[in-house]
């Protein structure tokens, strides 16, 4: 169809998602053994622009390697989908993924979900005015907890897409329940781009997040950088160390920040004390065999339609359907 046909609309919902108590969720964390925070935190401005930074790494194969499959595949995507097309976007974050997905599918409507108002807002009105034709519905919500589409979008058959490998930073309950919030929000029918991260040898995995030119370990620390700013907190980065390891057990890569000395930090008017050495956990990032991520899939009630790697099979791309 010549998409000049088409015209679009943009209509904002907003589902006015509940803040988590930053504050209580961060000393709760912190107070813990070990200590722990949310890797959601690591996404102020500076972070996110650290983490489109990382994207462009050399050892950080991820983006670049999930970005090749689409190149290769999306046309055949485009064909198993067929018309009448409605994407929805968890998480509205690297407008080149999204760019390459609307012009391969030419949805009817796009669904971008995300927390951040502001942030969703400006990425939904430049996608809406690059291409006219699509109607854009973004919805503020916060998408790890169960949500209902607009109706506006009912007669549309749903394509959600979850690039980036995002999923691995899911505990694995989480991702669980995440895939079977899915499965209800997007209907039987409906389908599932997801982009997900394999398993491989531990040196790659440890160099794409122990960089060279140390933009993982800013990343890392930038999230004390962060609880300074939203809670009043005293860290101080220069006392602080970046570490990256795999978990062979897990089958994840852990980030930590390990204190260089016994320390005491403020976090919201209270005292967190540091032992030297003692490690703060920041991120979990999961890696998966095909066959665990099908199964994990499949008890969300999803089956394969497809799955592509690239040719070093470091990751992988999954079309999946809704049953
Ligand atoms: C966003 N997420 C999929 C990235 C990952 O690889 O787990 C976050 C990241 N952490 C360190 N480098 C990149």
């Amino acid at each position: 169809m010549d998409m000049s046909d088409r015209i679009g609309e943009f209509v904002f919902f907003d589902y006015e998602p509940g803040e988590a108590d930053m504050a209580s969720e961060v000393i709760e964390g912190l107070s813990g053994q070990p200590k722990q925070i949310s890797p959601k935190y690591f996404y102020d401005q500076r972070g996110s622009e650290l983490f489109e930074a990382i994207t462009e790494l050399e050892e950080y194969y991820v983006t670049r390697t999930e970005l090749g499959l689409f190149e290769t595949h999306l046309d055949e995507v485009a064909t198993l989908l067929g018309d009448d097309l409605c994407v929805v976007e968890y998480g509205s974050g690297s407008s080149l993924k999204i760019r390459k997905l609307l012009e391969a599918v030419t949805p009817d409507a796009y669904v971008p979900i995300d927390i951040s108002q502001e942030h969703l807002k400006a990425n939904a009105e430049r996608l809406y005015e690059d291409y006219p034709w699509l109607r854009v519905y973004p919805v503020c919500a916060d998408f790890s907890q169960p949500l209902v589409l607009p109706a506006i979008t009912n007669g549309l058959r749903k394509v959600g897409f979850f690039p980036g490998s995002s999923i691995g930073n899911f505990e694995p309950a989480a991702a669980r329940r995440f895939l079977a919030n899915v499965h209800t929000e997007l209907g039987s029918g409906s389908a599932l781009l997801i982009g997900v991260d394999r398993k491989k040898p531990v040196e790659i995995l440890t160099d794409a997040y122990n960089d060279t030119k140390g933009v993982t370990a800013e990343f890392n620390l930038n999230v004390l950088l962060h609880l300074n700013d939203r809670l009043r907190a005293t860290f101080d980065v220069q006392q602080f160390d970046h570490d990256a390891r795999y978990n062979e057990n897990e089958g994840c890569i852990q980030m930590f920040l390990r204190s260089r000395t016994d320390q005491v930090v403020e976090v919201n008017g209270q005292e967190v004390r540091f032992d030297a050495d003692e490690e703060l956990h920041t991120e979990n990032s999961y890696k998966f065999h095909p066959e665990e991520f099908r199964a994990i899939a499949s008890e969300a009630g999803f089956k394969q339609t497809r799955q592509w790697s690239d040719a070093k099979d470091w990751f992988a791309l999954f079309l999946l359907e809704a049953i």
